[in-house]
């Protein structure tokens, strides 16, 4: 096995992979055989979005992926096995890593620190771009207008839907940073910047969102027209429905998840998933019954793709890798402190 220097600089590089609402789930402690052992923190758990964790374990694929491309920059391969190590409240073991010298250079590695999620109006695109996608078997491409506008509204319906939890919105609400005086702004969750949001924009839907306003603008009739998305996703150049077979294992989807997203990079396209459209089960079943995706495969998310403006671009928000490394000593720490 390789000697790794530091395992945060490995850590950061992985941490700019896609995570759900940006709650950076993965952990990482080194163990004394070397291996990597990779773990979820409970606390950033969605329990009302993401009552089964799926969207979690998909995010930690996400981040294993990412480790896999960072190791490859360095001539170090990587491979997954599953934990066996007991859970805790906190901290639930999720994989083991074992590096190996050896790994062939991985073209994606390149397009890691440039990927993001892009949620504006797109403006075009070149068609050409879409043709690699057309010939994956995990990806539907919808690139008529008319299948755009159908899905733009299929979003914007089953996007009500959840909205119309209260519970949901709350903890939405909770994982965004509508303004740059929170001191979360720059670590973790959704911040105005990152939504396309103006700063009135931003404490608009903070209003909008709480409890007992929505409901009355839902009354009213107005509530789906403050959460439209339609006219955003109707600008896509296409959209892309990712679906992988039904009984796949999250971790293995969440790095196919993040590759087809580097890939859309490589492409020269920009991209921000509906997810919704896949966890709403009406949607999900009209998308997959009208793209011909088999009852054996599970759409995973609809990413819509486009070409951003050219903009002036912040870092990603993102946690510092020294709080996600952790030691044995700070993990009993966190188990003796009850997982806190
Ligand atoms: C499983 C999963 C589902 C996601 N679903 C959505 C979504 O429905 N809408 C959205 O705007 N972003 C979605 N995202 C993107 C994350 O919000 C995004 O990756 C995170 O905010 C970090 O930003 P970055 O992608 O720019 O690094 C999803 C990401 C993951 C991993």
């Amino acid at each position: 096995m390789p000697v790794i220097p530091a395992l945060s600089h490995l850590v950061a590089e992985a941490n700019l992979a896609p995570s759900v609402h940006n709650t950076q789930p993965t952990r990482w402690r080194r163990l004394e055989d070397g291996a990597i052992l990779v773990l979820e923190d409970g606390t950033r758990r969605l329990h009302v979005g993401d009552p089964g964790g799926r969207d979690a374990a998909v995010s930690h694929g996400a981040a294993i992926e990412g480790l896999s491309l960072a190791c490859a920059k360095r001539g170090w391969s990587v491979r997954v096995t599953t934990a066996t190590d007991p859970p805790d409240d906190a901290l639930r073991p999720v994989a083991r890593l074992e590096l190996a010298d050896g790994a062939a250079p991985d073209p994606l590695a390149h397009f890691v620190a440039t990927r993001r999620t892009y949620r504006g109006r797109f403006a075009g695109g070149d068609p050409a771009a879409l043709d690699g996608f057309e010939v994956m078997p995990d990806v539907a491409v919808v690139r008529d207008r008319d299948g755009v506008a159908g899905l733009a509204e299929l979003n914007d319906q089953a996007g009500l839907r959840s909205f119309r939890n209260a519970a949901f919105r709350a903890e939405l609400l909770s994982w965004m940073r509508l303004s740059r005086r929170d001191p979360r702004w720059h670590l973790d969750g959704l911040n105005a910047e990152a939504m396309e949001m103006s700063s009135f924009e931003a404490a608009c839907a903070g209003l909008v969102l709480r409890r007992g306003m929505f409901e009355a603008f839902d009354r009213l009739g107005v509530a789906r027209t403050l959460v439209a998305d339609a006219a955003v996703v109707r600008s896509a150049l296409a959209v892309l429905l990712f679906h992988r077979p039904a009984d796949e294992d999250p971790i293995s989807t969440g790095r196919r998840f993040h590759r087809l997203w580097l890939e859309i990079t490589a492409a020269g396209l920009t991209a921000a998933p509906m997810t919704v459209l896949a966890d709403d089960g009406a949607a999900s079943a009209q998308i997959k019954a009208a793209h011909r995706i088999g009852s054996e495969r599970r759409l995973i998310t609809a990413f819509r793709v486009g070409r951003a403006p050219p903009r002036r671009l912040s870092p990603k928000p993102r946690l510092p890798a020294a709080q996600l490394v952790l030691t044995p000593a700070s993990a009993d720490e966190r188990w003796r402190a009850g997982g806190t």
